[in-house]
């Protein structure tokens, strides 16, 4: 007999950008010359009094187990950060530290969530969210994001989707893979309609930081919503901190304890070095940050008027994150074929719409953390690419 894998592994989803990265590592391989648009990741170093603080705190010995839930100065830096940004009053015994962002969204399903549980979550999204569900056996809900809303959804579709088998809304702004924001008026709306429901939310705010010139409101302030919001953000894309694997979340008091012992039976604890990195990166000087994102901003301005010049591509104006997510129905070819061609034929690697979920399958990300150089040679690629089909 030969052994086997559990059916709940096999529903795991996996995500695009690190399948496409792969394929295009294969053709760099080959001696092809592929620009990489795929990944989202900033293309910054971590500000260096950040490393030099993790450095310091290796050399000090900060290199064994520690708190699972997380090192208090950090759950602390944690908790004021969260408060003043999101003016709300957060308890540091209910912030909790993990290996990045990610480990909160799966846990977060984990503890919350079985078979005959729904689970809304925005589509196009993240695709660990929908992976997430699946794992836990729980049905998933996409709630379509509206192209004509700037990517964030219709409350009155959320107000449909919502019922009392409801155990979970995902939320996600600034969003992935759109860029969109949601308004003030919707999330009120949104909440309004989750406190009718035994539903928890999971603000995913990991962008929280990168936005432009526009507001991208949390809904943990909101009435009723801080009990039962998982408020998550992190370290990877703010301070450019995506290899040292650091986030953390504000959590309701009943999920501390399951979710520690998530983190305590997977992963035991985050390095402390890695912890104390973070209290550098939240209590530290925080220049980086301001320039990361206006570097991101003089990309965005340049890439989305860019696209909209190539014929058959429109593109809407990203309020946040590093992502413009162009629709390409125009074209003769449909997303996920353009995607691949791009790819093999113009040497360009970024993802189709169809990574993200079945909403917006004629759309393309590109993450504009690149050069501008850089997406200038894309641009080009792109439109000789388009201009021959
Ligand atoms: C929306 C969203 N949430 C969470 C994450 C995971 O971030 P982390 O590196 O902190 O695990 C990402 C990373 O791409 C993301 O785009």
């Amino acid at each position: 007999m030969r052994p086997s894998v559990t059916e709940a592994v096999a529903r795991l989803g996996t995500e695009g950008a690190f399948a496409v990265l792969a394929r295009a590592r294969a053709l760099e391989a080959t001696g092809r010359d592929v620009i990489h648009l795929e990944i989202g990741e900033p293309d910054f170093e971590t500000p260096p009094h950040v490393a030099e603080a993790g450095i310091a705190a290796i050399r000090s010995g900060e290199t064994h187990y520690c708190q699972t839930a997380g090192l208090p100065v950090l759950r602390e830096a944690a908790a004021a950060t969260l408060a003043a940004s999101r003016g709300v009053p957060i308890d540091p015994g209910h912030v909790l530290v993990a290996n990045g962002a990610k480990p909160f969204l799966f846990f977060t399903v984990l503890a919350t969530c079985g078979p005959g549980d729904e689970v809304i979550y925005p589509d196009p999204g993240f695709p660990i969210y929908e992976s997430a569900v699946r794992f836990a056996g729980a049905t998933p809900v996409p709630l379509p994001l509206r192209e004509d809303r700037g990517f964030s959804f219709d409350p009155l579709e959320l107000e449909s989707l919502l019922s009392e088998r409801t155990r979970l809304v995902i939320l996600n702004a600034p969003q992935n893979p759109t860029g969109g924001v949601i308004p003030s008026a919707d999330l009120e709306r949104a909440a309004a309609a989750i406190e009718q429901t035994p539903a928890w939310v999971l603000s995913d705010e990991v962008y929280s930081r990168i936005t432009y010139d526009v507001e991208a409101p949390s809904i943990a302030p909101l009435p009723g919503m801080l009990e039962r919001t998982i408020l998550l953000d992190g370290f990877s894309k703010t301070f450019a901190m995506t290899g040292w694997r650091l986030g953390y979340a504000a959590v309701p008091a009943e999920l501390v304890d399951p979710l520690t012992r998530l983190i305590v039976n997977s992963t035991s604890c985050v390095p402390p070095f890695v912890q104390l990195a973070g209290v550098a990166a939240l209590e530290g000087p925080q220049e980086a940050v301001g320039e990361m994102v206006a570097e991101f901003r003089r990309r965005r301005d340049f890439l989305v008027p860019a696209l909209n010049e190539v014929p058959g591509i429109s593109c809407i104006e990203p309020g946040g994150a590093f992502y413009a997510f162009p629709n390409v129905s125009e074209l003769p070819i449909d997303g996920d074929v353009l995607a691949d061609r791009l790819l093999t034929e113009a040497g360009v690697a970024l993802l189709p719409g169809s990574a993200f979920g079945i909403h917006a399958i004629d759309h393309l990300r590109l993450s504009y953390a690149a050069s501008l150089e850089t997406l200038e040679q894309a641009i080009g690629r792109i439109d000789s690419f388009v201009k021959a089909l």
